[in-house]
């Protein structure tokens, strides 16, 4: 008898992870390396950028020594010289104007700003729609404690996935509930699209027009390296207005995915009070704060690493559909983020979850390598897989890559 609360006894029940976290958790300390455990686990399914390590790391330990305020308490969605830095970095950067720091509210991660969010703007048994493919994570970020309902306004293949008024419209219709949210994510992921202006312009407009919050996450706005340049949504409009909010984090454009600080930006005065309320409970360390403040503050720094991040993420991307292309795997085209979306639909043995699963089984036991399946990103047709290649040297990418291809040969020919 554990004597827990009905909602504990359902945590701990089950966790409300993927399966294929569960399964990378279980194996990386197993993880392959090159010169001790070449037949090492190979995770391929978790967005991590450690591509920039070698600029990040000086950070982490410089000679500059912290003030003793970040020993303090301070204020809960972040000390007010550090949202002051973000304005600044926010304006050079992405959103391309200013807020002021009482717009902005940083909590421990884009997951926590997003909990607190929609903690904030839907109660129990309401529903947010989420475009699929998706992030598998929205799940646990909205369904966990805020017990909303997602509603997925599912994309299909056949044209390339794309979002469109009337897929949005039949969701909407469809929800059959109380719908408060449109939650988008831009660069994407899985599908690493680079939304356009336009397309960014009409998302918004059909939310407001609804009277449904909008939150763009934006978590990927620096990691963009195609054709299509990234547009915030802060860009194509004059006020964000009461119902548009944007997410980012320091997780993926800064690879720092472990610091854990992610920041909301928000026109909406009480969804900031609402949000400072809770903050307290995911609020990010003042030590954090101020090394991050002084390495967005960096002018320098900052243009060097963005430069570098296009670079490297490119030059990255293409190695990798090469190597796809290589052995046989065609990718859904991406311009930005630090995955790809992989097409193994004629690879399974059948066109079903189970086939899927199956298929996704047979990688990880035979080969060592943990793809996300398609499933977890709430991807209707079975099939697709999503390939994450900026969380690990490229020996290693390309080796699970080839190590992928040999099985999938044999699952051709069977
Ligand atoms: C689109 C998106 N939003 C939010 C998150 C969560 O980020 P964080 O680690 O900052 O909580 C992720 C992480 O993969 C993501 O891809």
């Amino acid at each position: 008898m554990q004597r827990l609360s009905a909602r504990g006894a359902k945590l701990a029940g089950a966790s409300p992870m993927a399966p294929y976290i569960l399964e990378h958790f279980a194996r990386k300390v197993d993880a392959w390396d090159a010169s001790d455990n070449a037949a090492g686990y190979i995770a391929l399914c978790i967005a991590e950028n450690h591509l920039m390590d070698d600029l990040l790391v000086p950070w982490l330990h410089r000679d500059a020594q912290p003030p003793a305020r970040v020993l303090a308490y301070d204020a809960m969605v972040g000390a007010q010289p550090f949202r002051e830095q973000l304005a600044r970095f926010f304006e050079r950067t992405f959103l391309g104007r200013r807020f002021g720091p009482e717009q902005i509210a940083t909590l421990a991660g884009a997951g926590t700003v997003l909990e607190a969010l929609f903690y904030a703007i839907g109660d129990p048994g309401d529903v947010v729609l989420v475009p699929t493919p998706s992030y598998a994570g929205f799940w646990t970020d909205l369904e966990t404690r805020n017990a909303l309902r997602i509603e997925p306004v599912p994309c299909s293949s056949e044209d390339g996935f794309a979002l469109t008024i009337e897929r949005l419209d039949r969701a909407h219709a469809h929800a059959g509930g109380r719908v408060r949210a449109l939650l988008f994510t831009n660069p994407d992921n899985p599908l690493g699209r680079v939304a356009s202006a336009d397309d960014v312009r009409a998302i918004a407009h059909w939310a407001e027009s609804r009277r449904i919050h909008v939150v763009f996450d934006e978590i990927y706005a620096l990691s963009v390296f195609g054709e299509c340049a990234f547009t915030s949504v802060a860009r194509v409009r004059e006020e964000l207005g009461p119902y548009v909010h944007i997410v980012w984090a320091f997780s993926k454009d800064f690879g720092a995915s472990g610091l854990r600080c992610g920041v909301l930006v928000s026109e909406n005065e009480a969804v900031i009070r609402a949000v400072d309320s809770v903050a307290y409970w995911g609020a990010v360390s003042g030590h954090t704060q101020w090394m991050l403040g002084q390495m967005i503050s960096d002018d320098d720094f900052v243009a060097r690493y963005t430069h570098a991040l296009h670079e490297r993420l490119g030059e990255t991307y293409r190695s990798v559909a090469e190597a796809l292309d290589t052995v046989g795997i065609p990718v859904v085209p991406a311009g930005g983020g630090i995955f790809v979306l992989c097409d193994l639909r004629r690879f399974l043995e059948t066109p079903s979850k189970e086939a899927e699963h199956a298929l996704w089984r047979r990688l990880v036991d035979e080969a060592g390598v943990n793809l996300t399946p398609g499933g977890a990103c709430r991807i209707s047709e079975p099939g697709f897989f999503r390939l994450c290649y900026a969380g690990l040297p490229r020996p290693a990418v390309l080796a699970g890559i080839e190590r992928v291809g040999r099985i999938l040969r044999g699952a051709e020919t069977r």
